[in-house]
């Protein structure tokens, strides 16, 4: 719930430039500068892959700082359910996952598909946080389209953006696939874990196939800098659940060491993958979308 407050945050900052200066990049500032000349009270809503958001020239809250996103039902004084914010576009994401996670083989199908399916695909906690945080930095990324339009989600950024979404998912179920074998689980998400239905061995095969697969969408993204954070963070999740797991007496009363080892196996994930969508920013630079 604190990281959603800090995101929320995030998107009221972005609202009002003037308490938040330091997300703004040189070239950012020019395009806000560019903004501020501009006074037309032009309104759009739109949709774009599944995000809608409507851009109001005319707000009091944005009068120095020339057209921010505002979401449907809400202003930028009321409270938002975060979900809601990304709730149509987290829906594109868990269908383009369980396309993503279809076997040749029909064992190894089935175990892959497992958590994808409609009703036990979790609370989505890190795609949320992921496109919560896309949205937060696209705000301060964006510019001026042509004839007045502010295009606030290019595609082509927006689109990768979602597969990191979709990654940190597939890795993230990976690792769980791994850990209810290390652990014996026998319930996952409120029905069988998947070492209980099918056994801990088409499970560590599941979770090696999600996590190659999870690979070749990064590799599809052609951004080292974005491997190289998805690549820690596996390394990480790793390191974690070891530490976990040999623990000694002394460690086990650490507070320094139950912070690394749950920094590790479990926010290191998220950080990364954040990470990743503001690397993104350079990115949108070089397409000049
Ligand atoms: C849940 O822990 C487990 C994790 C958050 C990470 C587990 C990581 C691995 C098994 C390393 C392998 C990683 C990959 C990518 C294949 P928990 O047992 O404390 O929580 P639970 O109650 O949800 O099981
Ligand atoms: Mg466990």
């Amino acid at each position: 719930m604190f990281i959603y407050r800090g995101i929320y945050r995030i998107l009221r900052t972005a609202a009002n430039p003037n308490r938040c200066r330091w997300l703004y990049s040189s070239a950012s500032h020019q395009q806000l500068s560019h903004y501020s000349r501009m006074t037309s009270p032009i309104a759009t809503s739109y949709e774009v892959l599944g995000c809608r958001v409507n851009n109001s020239w005319i707000s009091r809250h944005f009068s120095s700082g020339g057209p921010q996103p505002q979401y449907e039902g809400s202003s930028v004084d009321d409270p938002v359910d975060p979900f809601s914010l990304v709730a149509d576009e987290l829906s594109i994401v868990a269908n383009r996952l369980r396309a993503m996670v279809v076997a040749e083989v029909p064992k190894l199908a089935s175990a892959a598909e497992y958590f994808f399916k409609m009703g036990v695909e979790g609370k989505r906690f890190r795609p949320t946080v992921i496109l919560l945080m896309a949205t937060a930095l696209n705000v301060q990324i964006s510019k001026p389209a042509s004839e007045g339009v502010v295009d606030m989600f290019p595609t082509e950024l927006r689109m990768r953006q979602q597969s990191i979404a979709e990654i940190t998912e597939m890795i993230h179920v990976a690792s769980l696939l791994h850990d209810d074998v290390l652990d014996d689980a026998d319930t996952r998400r409120g029905i069988g874990s998947l070492n209980f239905v099918m056994g801990n061995k088409i499970s560590v095969l599941a979770g090696d196939f999600l996590l190659s697969r999870a690979c070749i969408t990064l590799a599809s993204l052609k951004n080292t800098e974005v491997v190289s954070l998805i690549a820690t963070a596996v390394e990480h999740l790793v390191t974690g659940e070891t530490m976990q797991m040999s623990t000694s007496a002394e460690q086990r009363s650490s507070m320094d060491y139950y912070l690394q080892k749950t920094y590790y196996k479990t926010a290191s994930l998220i950080s990364n993958s954040c990470k990743s969508i503001f690397g993104y920013k350079k990115l949108q630079e070089v397409l000049q979308v």
